[in-house]
């Protein structure tokens, strides 16, 4: 089992352990561990990595990204498909230790959880 699927493994019994706690999932949440990757609260492309992307990223690594402070013109985000293509190398820069993107760091912990989340979910397939 990778280490993506150890988390996302992980986050969801965690989440499922919390709704059978309180009883109250279905009502707070729709309850269902697999929403994460599929649901209606889904972390995938559209509902996450091209925001992510775009605040973070996009700023030196857009191909119109008028300054690109010296990124690589072969590394741009600028659709799904350029994204995809380059899954490994975003983990790697931004949640590798030492994360070296972006290069002033600053992400919140919130943003990289759900980046690792989302990046699981393709890995895994999910959409
Ligand atoms: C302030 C500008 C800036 C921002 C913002 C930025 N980068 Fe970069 N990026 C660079 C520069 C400059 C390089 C080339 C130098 C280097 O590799 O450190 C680079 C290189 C890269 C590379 C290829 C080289 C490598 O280390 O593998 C990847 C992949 C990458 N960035 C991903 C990202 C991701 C993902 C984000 C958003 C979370 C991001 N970058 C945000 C400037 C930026």
């Amino acid at each position: 089992m990778s280490q993506a699927r150890k988390f996302v493994s992980s986050v969801r019994g965690a989440r499922l352990a919390l709704a059978l706690a309180c009883g109250c999932g279905a009502a707070a949440d729709s309850g269902d561990p697999e929403d994460l990757c599929s649901g209606t609260e889904a972390l995938n492309y559209d509902t996450f990595g091209a925001g992510f992307l775009s605040v973070y990223c996009q700023g030196c690594h857009a191909s119109t990204a008028t300054d690109r402070y010296g990124a690589p013109e072969s590394v741009t985000f600028d659709d799904r498909a350029q994204a995809m293509a380059q899954l490994g190398a975003i983990r790697a820069t931004v949640l590798g230790s030492p994360a070296s993107m972006p290069p002033g760091g600053g992400v919140p912990a919130r943003d990289l959880e759900r980046l690792e989340l989302w990046l699981a979910c393709e890995a895994g397939g999910a959409r």
